[in-house]
């Protein structure tokens, strides 16, 4: 069987992860959320009091970055390290939400990132999420998916997420940090959030987490 890539594309918080997730189970391959790797460049960034007007500065950063993805076998799910500590839990955290999309727009940093992506697909066999991973990563991929919901949908699960982590964040500035997040994303000069030509719409709004893997299965078995 032909081993393809699946590249899946939306708004923030519209369960892209998890999609994408169960997806690569299914079909046992990798799976890559590149969402983790903007988040864990601005962790660095903010620790180390990199200036983001600074490209010189934000050069010499990323070449201090390493950024890997662990499988955790007692949580079933793939963990963020940065030059190999854990950061899983810290880059989810609001004020990495409230300043990873200013840091997505750098182009030294997308450049830097898209190019350890490519590498990751040489292989295919992959399922990444992001917002450009259609249009700009692997405008060849085989299987294009765009994901969208409503937005209290995505808010009151963003939310649920964050009280797991006992971290209880109101619903309005959830709210506002999506929106920030999807203007910043979609109305960037460098590679903006938009469904590739060749993609699928998925609104998830109304169905189930079976019904969308079913969806992204069925489409990718007739391209292997
Ligand atoms: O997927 P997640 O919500 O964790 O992504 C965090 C942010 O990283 C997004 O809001 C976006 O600004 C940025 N991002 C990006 N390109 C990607 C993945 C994420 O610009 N491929």
């Amino acid at each position: 069987m032909k081993k393809i890539i699946i590249a899946i594309d939306g708004y923030s918080a519209c369960g892209k992860s998890t999609t994408a997730k169960l997806v690569a189970n299914k079909l046992g391959y990798i799976y890559i959320d590149t969402g983790a790797m903007y988040r864990a460049v601005t962790l660095y960034f903010l620790e180390n009091y990199v200036s983001l007007t600074d490209p010189h500065a934000v050069v010499q950063a990323l070449a201090n970055i390493h950024i890997t993805f662990i499988h955790n076998p007692h949580l079933q799910k793939n963990e963020t390290y940065l030059n190999g500590l854990n950061v899983e839990e810290e880059i989810r955290k609001m004020y990495i939400s409230d300043k990873v999309s200013e840091v997505s727009t750098i182009s030294e940093v997308r450049k830097c990132m898209v190019e350890q992506q490519q590498k990751m697909g040489k292989k295919r066999g992959l399922v990444m999420d992001g917002r450009d991973i259609g249009t700009c990563v692997f405008p060849d991929a085989e299987l294009k998916i765009f994901m969208t919901a409503d937005m209290m949908i995505r808010a009151k699960r963003r939310q649920e997420e964050l009280l797991e982590k006992d971290d209880m964040v109101p619903l309005d500035d959830i709210i506002k940090n999506l929106q920030m997040r999807d203007h910043i994303d979609t109305t960037r000069a460098q590679s903006p959030l938009r469904m590739a030509d060749d993609a699928y719409l998925l609104d998830n709004t109304h169905i189930t987490i079976d019904e969308q893997i079913d969806f992204v299965i069925n489409l990718a078995s007739s391209r292997m």
